[in-house]
């Protein structure tokens, strides 16, 4: 294995982490954000999309609304032959942390620092925005901001007795001379870090847990850095596939998923998740778009901050998510500076959205009135039952394809229980067509996106 070498200042690849089954969404994100990219420069693979940056784009690439996690790629091995024994493995992976060049990696991580949220930012929402948090605010009764740290991953042994902030330790070198990777960043922080491993079959002969010891030991001996396994500002991911070895460093410090919503429900759909499916839809400028069955307001929040020049409602039957659903429009309204990048500091945002209460089965809407309809419906598991959905689906697919604008209009409709929803759509082939089927992961499950299109045919002529 020949060292990987990261110019900070040159193109480096970097990786994000994205909800299997959505990878060409994200895929296709990052081709139109980064304009100067070949189709070929971005690199679809399971769960992850990989593609080439710099310095001076990772500005850009924190805006990404569809991936979850991002990664400096440092060293990637392809067709890793591992050895057969413990004691070989353990000795490959020190040489592989001996052969890395620490010093370029912590430089690009200092770069990257500035537009990484962290877990602080969560963290600080309280001390920042206390009306948030109190129970019947001025925002909301009852839920309150989702701050639920992030727990340090089981399989991580590379445990310090002590985890107390320690003082700057001495610029030391090693015993053959060389000189070690100080633990201060360039830009003076003190570098605590992790070491997480993921292993992907059975094939290693080491476990994660041995992985992370033996590989983040190594680094501990190479470098100053402290080891801090549950405040730390800088992870390293070892990934042992069957037959691949990765190693990558963290560009985010939590999952970009939780941005944007502070009152959170039980199915609260992943920002990410909202995003691609609104993108999936294509909204145009002036475009009317509709979540009637809201929840929390997921898709409403991401489409109003994303797509500014339509108009979004978002509709629920129950009065406590329609209510969650206004805090968090009106909590980013009040505190434009909670939303990531975008909007100006201390202004008052208006975003283009509006929360009504409804049953989605009689909407008080026009007939061919609306453009695009997004949602998340009741899988059947937290919210409604799979009995109860025989009638629901249904039922909803023909008041919604009486609202929405025929020959144009367009339906992404998220859901578990694929089988009732595709008899439901086969039995309304009449004023929908099924234009695309994705199965997605969800926490585990798969679910199926299902991209209608509105046919030409008008709802009154509908055959009985
Ligand atoms: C899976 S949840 C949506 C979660 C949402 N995407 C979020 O981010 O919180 C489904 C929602 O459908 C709502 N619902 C169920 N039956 C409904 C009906 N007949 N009319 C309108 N909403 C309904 C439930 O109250 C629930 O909030």
């Amino acid at each position: 294995m020949n060292p990987n070498h990261i110019n900070p200042d040159n193109n480096v690849t970097v990786a994000a982490s994205v909800a299997t089954g959505l990878e060409k969404v994200a895929a296709n994100e990052i081709q139109e954000k980064f304009p100067y990219m070949d189709k070929s420069d971005v690199i679809v693979k399971q769960g992850r999309v990989y593609w080439k940056t710099n310095r001076s784009s990772l500005a850009l690439a924190h805006k990404l609304r569809s991936i979850d996690r991002m990664f400096l790629i440092v060293k990637t091995c392809e067709n890793y032959i591992y050895k057969e024994t413990k004691e070989e493995s353990y000795a490959d992976l020190v040489q592989l942390a001996r052969e890395i060049n620490w010093s370029d990696i912590v430089k690009f991580w200092g770069y990257n620092k500035q537009y990484c949220k962290g877990k602080s930012r969560q963290e600080n929402l309280y001390k920042k925005y206390p009306k948030s948090q109190a129970k019947g605010n001025s925002y909301c009764n009852g839920d309150k901001l989702d701050d639920s740290p992030r727990e340090p991953a089981k399989d991580d042994i590379l445990a310090s007795s002590d985890t107390e902030p320690q003082e700057p330790k001495k610029p030391r070198t090693s015993q053959n001379g060389t000189p070690i990777v100080p633990n201060i960043a360039p830009d003076g922080t003190l570098v605590r870090y992790r070491v997480t491993t993921n292993r992907v079959g059975k094939k290693q002969p080491v476990t994660s847990p041995e992985a992370s010891y033996r590989f983040g030991g190594e680094i501990q001996d190479i470098t100053d850095w402290q080891v801090d396994l549950s405040n730390y500002n800088l992870e390293i991911m070892l990934c042992l596939g069957e037959s691949s070895l990765e190693v990558a460093v963290a560009l985010t410090l939590q999952s970009l998923h939780r941005r944007n919503i502070t009152h959170f429900g039980a199915t609260t759909l992943r920002a990410t998740t909202a995003y691609c499916m609104l993108r999936m839809c294509n909204i145009q400028t002036g475009e009317l778009v509709v979540d009637p069955m809201c929840g929390s307001g997921a898709i409403p929040v991401e489409g109003a901050l994303e797509w500014p020049n339509s108009y979004h409602i978002g509709g629920d039957n129950t009065s406590s998510a329609t209510e969650r659903c206004s805090c968090n429009l009106q909590f980013i309204n009040e505190n434009p500076d909670f939303v990531d990048g975008h909007h100006e500091k201390d202004k008052r945002m208006n975003l283009r959205a509006d929360t009504i209460q409804w049953d989605v089965t009689c909407l008080p809407l026009k007939t061919n009135s609306i453009d695009v309809v997004v949602s998340d419906l009741p899988f059947g598991k937290r919210v409604g039952s799979k009995v109860d959905n025989r009638k629901l689906y249904p039922a909803l697919l023909k008041e919604l394809a009486r609202v929405t604008i025929c020959d144009s209009g367009r339906a992404c409709l998220l859901t578990q229980d694929k089988r009732t929803i595709k008899r439901s759509i086969d039995g309304l082939h009449f004023l929908w067509k099924l234009k695309k089927t994705q199965y997605i992961n969800i926490g585990g499950l798969t679910a199926g996106v299902f991209l209608l299109q509105r046919t030409k045919n008008n709802f009154e002529d509908m055959p009985s």
